[in-house]
């Protein structure tokens, strides 16, 4: 197994540098990816830190390349790499796999330590028939759940300034980076884990969510929530104007601007939830009631009694209810969850 794993990390380190290589030094590689990531306002020492790449158009760029130094292609397969069509005969063995990933910029995905273990790739035409990202697959060594994309890159930061920027995109990761903003990591577009929330946990108690700012970002950024109060930490959220998503903000207004903006837009959860819930329910007094429930067990999802206490307090005044009533309701639910 540990064997199994170690050739896994060879060849995805193998491929890594083939990317890489492919994006700084080949003309295509040069003209089409490079460009892109230019383009995209990412300079070179960006590019260099986060290990971008390019793969080729063809077929079998990697898997030609990879077997010429002697990787079998069921290695690939294992890394996630390579593919092939089923049925196909045993003969010709070699030839009978292709890439996984073809014509698209490439994001290596690294764990804790610094090891690259999947990749990310992204379509570089508007052709909206083909998905924008294409991932790796589950592998021995990459479990999707249990990872967050750049926390290699920002965990020193992130025990420095004891806290945790999460957001949704690769880009959003690398563009904030670049900013000057190195305590972040992405979730990659999957609603958040427990295994996620204690990989924060080993470095920071807090967390502050910067999702995109869309309908989906939003109820992304509400489903993370209960998880995150039930882990202990502390959850606040900064919200980006409709359409906006870090890396296009920061984009937009610059370092300092988007600095700016997370200074004056950061909001503990329980506050934007019940500012949100509220909104939506208006004046239709059973769906404030059912607001009121919701935010309710929010709160009794946060272990610490003092915390608890202060978000009663801050529920009531924002609902305008008696505080000593969502108390009794919040007790409630805490004696039938014992
Ligand atoms: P977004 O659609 O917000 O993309 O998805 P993005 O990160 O802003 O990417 P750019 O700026 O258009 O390049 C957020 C994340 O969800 C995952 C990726 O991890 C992406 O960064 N995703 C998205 C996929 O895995 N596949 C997709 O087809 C789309
Ligand atoms: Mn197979
Ligand atoms: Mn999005
Ligand atoms: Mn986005
Ligand atoms: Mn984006």
């Amino acid at each position: 197994r540990q064997n199994e794993r170690d050739s896994l990390y060879i060849v995805l380190n193998f491929a890594q540098k083939y990317y890489q290589n492919l994006l700084m030094e080949h003309e295509e590689g040069q003209s089409i990816g490079l460009s892109y990531f230019r383009n995209r306002g990412f300079n070179d020492p960006t590019i260099k830190s986060f290990g971008l790449g390019y793969s080729l158009t063809d077929w079998d760029g990697l898997t030609k390349e990879a077997a010429k130094k002697g990787y079998n292609p069921e290695l690939l397969e294992k890394a996630g790499l390579a593919l092939h069509k089923e049925g196909d005969a045993q003969a010709n063995r070699a030839t009978r796999y292709y890439d996984r990933f073809r014509g698209r910029v490439i994001f290596p995905i690294h764990n804790v330590s610094g090891k690259v273990i999947a990749f990310g790739a992204r379509i570089l035409s508007a052709d909206k028939s083909q998905p924008k990202y294409i991932n790796s697959p589950e592998t021995e060594v990459y479990h999707k759940s249990k990872i967050l994309y750049g926390i290699y890159q920002a965990k020193n930061a992130i025990r420095q300034e004891d806290v945790c920027y999460l957001v949704e995109g690769y880009t959003d990761v690398i563009s904030l980076h670049q900013a000057g903003i190195q305590n972040v990591a992405a979730s990659s577009g999957t609603s958040l884990t427990e295994e996620q929330i204690k990989l924060i946990a080993r470095f920071t108690n807090n967390i502050t969510i910067l999702y995109d700012g869309d309908a989906a970002g939003i109820k992304a950024a509400l489903r993370g929530l209960d998880m995150v109060l039930e882990e202990g930490l502390n959850v606040s959220l900064v919200t980006l104007p409709d359409g906006e998503d870090p890396d296009s903000y920061v984009y937009k207004v610059g370092a300092e601007g988007f600095k700016k903006h997370v200074q004056q837009a950061t909001k503990d959860f329980i506050t934007f939830k019940t500012e949100m819930l509220l909104k939506d329910a208006g004046d239709n007094p059973f769906k404030r009631a059912e607001a009121i429930n919701e935010i309710v067990t929010s709160i009794t999802k946060i272990s610490d009694p003092i915390k608890r206490q202060i978000f009663f307090k801050r529920t009531a005044d924002l609902m305008k209810m008696d505080e000593q009533t969502l108390i009794s309701e919040g007790n409630k639910h805490l004696r039938r969850r014992e």
